[in-house]
């Protein structure tokens, strides 16, 4: 018969150095694509992988361990964002409590405070083991239900639609809202399209990234978005780079933000010189999402060269879109 959540979490033997009941893995995005503010985003080929072990002999209640990125900066007990997402969604939302003494162990890749949504990720593994928790029934069968029972639960947690939804379903993703307030989300195919990603070591919170924006936009520059953000959406369908090329045009954010990070205006340009076929900020920055046909390290080192120049250090990585948005492997 097959396992079920409930099953393996009783079974003797898993503690430990044992198998994880469950493991998450959530792929990186970029948000906005230039015009698309707040409105569009992308699952890349950059993951976070979260296993989720019970461990009856330990005596805290929750522990993490952390691997790659920032792992030795991430808080190791119930202060972590994946910890507390997971109880407070379970204690406030879901009515329950957790199964026994709990273990996550995180591989990170996805660098944190780059514009590539590692928030987002671990928001998303938090909520995921909570309603796995909560719903011992699941199996490998029905973890497409989980994946949207908690999409517009990561987008109320995280806050950005942009970021947590293409992160859930992968792929290239429209998120508003319908008149109602509910959550309104398409998925567009795309054609295979590299991406090249560059993030200088430049701290660059969401919160302060923000805090740059008007709050208001004269008329024109709204009308200028809409039609870059309807023009970028086609382009990436039908993957018609001559279209892109014209369509990363953003007059909401990126003319505040851009400014304050030091090396991007000149990591941009550099970018297009070196043949990028297109190229925006990656979410609220400081990361450089660069589209490119050939020449992928030539536009990453281009970029970083820029930075370095402004007297940041940069790494960059060479990405596909995702396709599948989170893995949940049971067992
Ligand atoms: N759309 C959001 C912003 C993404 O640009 O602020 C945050 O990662």
């Amino acid at each position: 018969m097959q396992d079920n959540l409930n099953s393996i979490i009783m079974k003797d033997g898993i503690s430990g150095a044992g198998r994880p009941v469950l493991t998450v893995r959530v792929p990186a995005t970029s948000a906005n694509l230039g015009a698309g503010f707040d409105c569009i985003g992308v699952a890349l080929s950059l993951w976070n992988t979260f296993e989720l072990y019970h461990v009856p002999e330990q005596k805290e209640h929750i522990t993490i361990e952390s691997y790659g990125e920032a792992a030795d900066k991430l808080p190791k007990d119930h202060t972590n964002t994946i910890a507390r997402v997971l109880f407070e969604e379970l204690d406030e939302t879901l009515g329950q409590t957790a199964p026994g003494p709990l273990k996550i162990v995180c591989h990170n890749n996805v660098p944190c405070g780059s514009g590539l949504g590692s928030s987002s990720t671990a928001v998303i593994a938090g909520l995921v083991f909570a309603h796995a928790i909560a719903r011992r029934e699941l199996t490998c069968e029905n973890v497409d239900t989980l994946k949207r029972a908690v999409l517009s639960r990561s987008v109320e947690i995280e806050g950005h639609g942009d970021n947590v939804v293409p992160a859930l379903m992968g792929g290239l993703v429209v998120v508003t809202r319908s008149a109602n307030g509910r959550l309104l989300t398409h998925k567009v195919p795309t054609q295979n399209q590299r991406v090249v990603v560059c993030v200088p070591d430049f701290a660059f919170l969401t919160s302060k990234s923000r805090a740059v924006l008007p709050p208001a936009l004269p008329r024109s520059d709204a009308i200028h978005n809409i039609g870059h953000a309807v023009i970028t959406i086609e382009a990436l369908r039908t993957g018609n780079l001559k279209l892109l090329s014209k369509a990363l045009d953003d007059k909401m954010h990126e003319p505040y933000r851009f400014p304050a990070i030091p090396g991007a205006i000149e990591a941009r340009e550099a970018a297009l010189d070196n043949g990028a076929v297109a190229a925006c900020l990656s979410g609220a920055g400081p990361g450089i999402l660069s589209f490119v046909e050939n020449s992928h390290e030539r536009v990453g080192e281009a970029m970083k060269n820029c930075f370095a120049e402004a007297g940041l250090s940069a790494r960059y990585w060479i990405l596909d879109i995702n396709e599948s948005g989170t893995e949940i492997v049971l067992g």
